[in-house]
C-alpha cells in the first residue's frame, strides 16, 4: 500500500516539474510573432533620425535619406556614381562620398562636386507619422 502510494507521488512530482519546463520554454517562443516580413515597404528609418537639414545613411539598405527643409523627405542611393563606394556622409547640404571626395545635394541628388558626374538616382519613398518606408 504504502509502495504504491510514494510511486503516484512520485509521478505527481515528475508531472508538476515537466509542466513547469513546459510553461518556461512556450515563454521563450513567443516572441516569434514579432519578426516583420521583410517586403519592399520595410521601414527604412524614422524621421526622428534624419537631421533637418542634413540626412542618414542607411548603409545595409545602400540608400541615403535626406531632409533638405523640415518636414520634407527624400531619399537616393547611397551608391556614389563616379565608382561605387558607398558614400561616407552628409553635411554642409551635401552627401559626401570619402573615396574621391564627390558631393552630392541632399535636395535632389544633383552633382556638386565631382569627380562625379552623374547624380545620385532618387529612390521614392513614402512619409507615414514617423515613419520612412520605401513606396
Ligand atoms: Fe565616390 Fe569616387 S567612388 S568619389
Amino acid at each position: 500500500m504504502n509502495a504504491r502510494r510514494r510511486t503516484v507521488m512520485t509521478a505527481g512530482a515528475a508531472g508538476a516539474a515537466a509542466l513547469v519546463t513546459g510553461c518556461g520554454s512556450s515563454d521563450g517562443g513567443g516572441s516569434d510573432e514579432s519578426s516583420a516580413p521583410a517586403s519592399a515597404d520595410a521601414e527604412l528609418t524614422g524621421t526622428a533620425d534624419v537631421p533637418a537639414g542634413g540626412g542618414t545613411i542607411l548603409e545595409d539598405r545602400k540608400i541615403v535619406v535626406t531632409q533638405p527643409t523640415e518636414g520634407e523627405f527624400k531619399a537616393f542611393s547611397a551608391v556614389c556614381t563616379h565608382a561605387g563606394c558607398v558614400v561616407s556622409s552628409v553635411g554642409d547640404g551635401t552627401i559626401n562620398c570619402a573615396c574621391h571626395g564627390s558631393r552630392f545635394s541632399i535636395k535632389d541628388g544633383a552633382v556638386e562636386r565631382g569627380p562625379a558626374t552623374r547624380p545620385l538616382p532618387a529612390e521614392r519613398i513614402t512619409v507615414e507619422g514617423d515613419s520612412i518606408r520605401l513606396a
